[in-house]
C-alpha cells in the first residue's frame, strides 16, 4: 500500500491498539510441524508487526503472548514458550532502542522462570528513557486478575478515601492503565479470552482470519482502514457524533 494512500485513509489512526496473537498451533500443524515451529515463526510476525506500527505512529501497542490460562497447555509447550520469549527479548533488545520503543511486560511476571524475569528487566531497563511507541507485552496476563489487582490496590491504597473512587482512578490502577481503541484478534476466533476486559469496553473488535505466523503489514493495514471506517458513537446518536442538530 502506497503512503499517501495510508495518510488518506488513517486520519483517524487508533492511539492504543491491543492484538491477540492467535494461530501459532493451526499454522505448524498445518504444516504437519510441531506447534512450537508455530510459535517461533510467531516471533517473526510479532517483530514485523511492532516495526510497521511504531512507524504508523501507534501511541500503544499491546500485544497477548500468553495468558494467566495458558499454563493449562502441555509442560513442554509452555517451557518451549518460556525459552523463546528469554531468546526474543534478548535478541530484539537493541531493536527496540534503536525504534525508541518503551517495552514493558504486563501481567504477574512473579511466576516466571529467573531467567525470563531478568531478560524482562533487561528490555524494560534498556528501552525504559525510549520517547516513541509504548510496547506492551502481555504475559501471564488475564483481565480479571487485572481487576483483581487494581481492586487490592484499591484497598490498600486508598482506604481511607471518603468517596467512592471513580472509574478513572480505577483505570489508573490497571496493569494496563489505557483504554484500547482497537482490538485485533488473528486465527479467525471470535472471543476475548480474558484479555483487556475493562479497557476493551468502547474498543472496536477485529476478527481476522490470518493465522498470527502469518499476519503482516498489510493485515495491519486492514485492520486500522476498518477501524477508520468505523463511527465511535459512545452512547450518542450518529447525529450528535458528527454535530448535527437532530
Ligand atoms: C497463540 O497461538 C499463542 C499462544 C497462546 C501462546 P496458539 O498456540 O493458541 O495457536 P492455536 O490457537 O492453537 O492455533
Ligand atoms: C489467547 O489465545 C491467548 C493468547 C493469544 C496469548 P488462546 O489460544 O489461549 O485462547 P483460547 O484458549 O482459544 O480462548
Ligand atoms: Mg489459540
Amino acid at each position: 500500500m502506497k503512503d499517501q494512500h495510508l495518510k488518506a485513509a488513517y486520519s483517524v489512526l487508533p492511539h492504543h491498539v491491543a492484538i491477540i496473537m492467535d494461530g501459532n498451533g493451526r499454522w505448524a500443524q498445518a504444516r504437519g510441524l510441531g506447534r512450537v515451529l508455530g510459535h517461533r515463526q510467531g516471533a517473526l510476525a510479532v517483530r514485523r508487526t511492532v516495526e510497521e506500527a511504531a512507524r504508523l505512529g501507534i501511541g500503544i501497542l499491546t500485544l497477548f503472548a500468553f495468558s494467566s490460562e495458558n499454563w493449562k497447555r502441555p509442560q513442554a509447550e509452555v517451557q518451549a514458550l518460556m525459552s523463546l520469549f528469554v531468546r526474543t527479548l534478548r535478541s530484539e533488545q537493541d531493536n527496540l532502542r534503536s525504534h525508541d520503543i518503551r517495552t514493558r511486560v504486563v501481567g504477574d511476571v512473579a511466576k516466571f522462570p529467573d531467567k525470563l524475569r531478568e531478560a524482562i528487566t533487561e528490555v524494560e531497563d534498556a528501552t525504559a528513557s525510549c520517547g516513541g511507541m509504548r510496547l506492551n507485552i502481555a504475559a501471564n496476563y488475564g483481565g480479571r486478575a487485572d481487576i483483581m489487582q487494581a481492586v487490592c490496590r484499591l484497598m490498600a491504597e486508598h482506604s481511607a478515601l471518603a468517596a467512592p473512587p471513580d472509574e478513572a482512578v480505577f483505570t489508573s490502577l490497571l496493569q494496563v492503565p489505557e483504554d484500547v481503541d482497537l482490538i485485533i484478534r488473528t486465527g479467525g476466533e471470535r472471543r476475548l479470552s480474558n484479555f483487556l476486559l475493562w479497557q476493551a469496553a468502547y474498543g472496536e473488535l477485529f476478527f481476522s482470519p490470518t493465522l498470527w505466523p502469518d499476519f503482516g503489514a498489510d493485515d495491519l493495514h486492514e485492520a486500522l482502514q476498518f477501524f477508520a471506517s468505523r463511527e465511535r458513537r459512545f452512547g450518542m446518536t450518529s447525529a450528535q457524533v458528527r454535530g448535527h442538530r437532530e
